[in-house]
């Protein structure tokens, strides 16, 4: 039975003591904690498995070579993708993002092209587009905030111009949990046959995507916000992009024949994973899915928004606080201030309780100019957390504040 007790006892993490109080766990958008089976499922691996893959003929490359791909199967297979060969392994959402901004850097984009991104973009899908912006003439077009902090995509359409190729969005923003409305980007973006590339690292820990219906050319997701490992992730792309993107890492892996004049490449994901690659990574990963698939990702999203609005109306209760992007759909984070106080402050006096949240920029800095802060408090929630947990957060967090008069 999956009750949140069941669930927790597979966190052996979340026993520990932190400054003489139990561990709170409020920072699972920055990385979430990770269940008994996908420590072992890596540490089997490496007991039992460990070879490199796709290069040997002996009997343990052959087995890691096996568990390597029917982890992609397995990770395809959630995401509703049925050729696993769309499922690109790179070590988390900032590597697929540049991979991908290189590699369409060789295609689509040419001196003055524009790309559309949000104002709630994370700096992993700024940062790419503005290096190849900076060299190449490029323009980077901004879709603003309504007053309520969403995105204002009845904007959208006027930020395209004949040089627009791109629009590349967060499907979720990692500061204020609120959710892209996709399909709206999706109808806009096809009228002028714009790329989307979907930034799926805080959608795909809480919400199903379904990547067959949903239809974009290009999503990315990191592994450790999954339950997964650190250092692994997913660039998806499209049927025609599989045959068309050109590749911008190369090495090892990704070849068929080489000679000093000329390569032939692989087909298929082996073109765009030169080197050897994270193999227990997505041995974790594809365990980490497995967990996912036991406890229900839609079951997952339902505790996390019962938690979300439950703190967000106890939040509301308190007059020192400032919340932003209060919305009754949200995927698993909220975020706020105390007026006057520095964030650093709230939770380093928070973290003396045990309690983890994140303080700052959030890697958003756009977003604070936009939001006029230089920092937030970020709980961020994960399955196995609780309203008692949230009780206790919300009495640690208004003796903070008197603390802190
Ligand atoms: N991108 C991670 C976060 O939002 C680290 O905290």
């Amino acid at each position: 039975m999956n009750t949140t007790e069941n669930i927790r006892a597979q966190f052996p993490i979340l026993n520990k003591q932190i400054n003489n109080n139990a561990l709170v766990y409020f920072d699972n958008a920055a990385t979430v904690q990770k269940p008994k089976q996908v420590i072992e499922a890596i540490e089997n691996y490496y007991y039992n498995s460990n070879a490199n893959i796709h290069r040997g003929v002996h009997t343990l490359s052959r087995v890691a070579t096996e568990l390597f791909e029917q982890s992609r199967k397995t990770i395809a297979s959630f995401f509703n993708v049925k050729n696993s060969q769309q499922i690109i392994f790179t070590s988390g959402t900032t590597d697929g993002l540049n991979t991908l901004v290189q590699s369409l850097s060789k295609s689509v984009l040419q001196k003055n092209s524009e790309i559309i991104l949000s104002t709630y973009e994370h700096h992993s899908n700024i940062l790419p587009w503005q290096l190849w912006a900076q060299h190449n003439n490029g323009k980077l077009k901004i879709i603003p905030l309504k007053e309520n902090h969403s995105l204002d995509l009845e904007k959208l359409e006027q930020l395209i111009t004949p040089n627009t190729k791109i629009i590349s969005i967060a499907h979720v923003s990692n500061t204020l949990g609120l959710i892209t409305n996709i399909e709206k980007v999706k109808e806009i973006a096809k009228k002028y046959n714009l790329i989307i590339v979907l930034d799926g690292a805080q959608s795909a820990p809480h919400m199903k995507i379904d990547l067959e219906n949903l239809d974009v050319d290009f999503f990315v997701c990191s592994a450790h916000k999954m339950y997964g490992p650190t250092g692994i992730g997913i660039l998806y792309m499209s049927e025609k992009w599989l045959q068309e993107l050109p590749v911008s890492k190369v090495g090892g892996g990704t070849i068929k024949t080489v000679s000093f004049e000329k390569t032939e490449y692989e087909q298929g994901a082996l073109r765009f994973e030169p080197g050897t690659p994270n193999i227990s990574g997505a041995i974790g990963f594809a365990e980490a899915i497995k967990f996912t698939n036991i406890v229900g990702i839609t079951s997952i999203y339902k505790h996390e928004l019962d938690l979300v609005n439950y703190a967000q109306k106890q939040l509301n209760e308190l007059p020192e606080v400032i919340q932003y992007g209060v919305s009754k759909e949200k995927a698993g984070v909220i975020s706020f201030n105390v007026k006057n106080q520095h964030p650093f402050d709230v939770g380093s006096l928070l973290d003396k309780y045990g309690i983890a949240v994140r303080t700052g920029h959030h890697c958003t800095q756009p977003l604070m100019k936009v939001l006029n802060t230089q920092g937030t408090i970020r709980a961020s929630f994960a399955i196995y957390n609780t309203k008692q947990e949230l009780n206790y957060f919300i009495e640690k967090l208004k003796k903070v504040i008197t603390m802190l008069k």
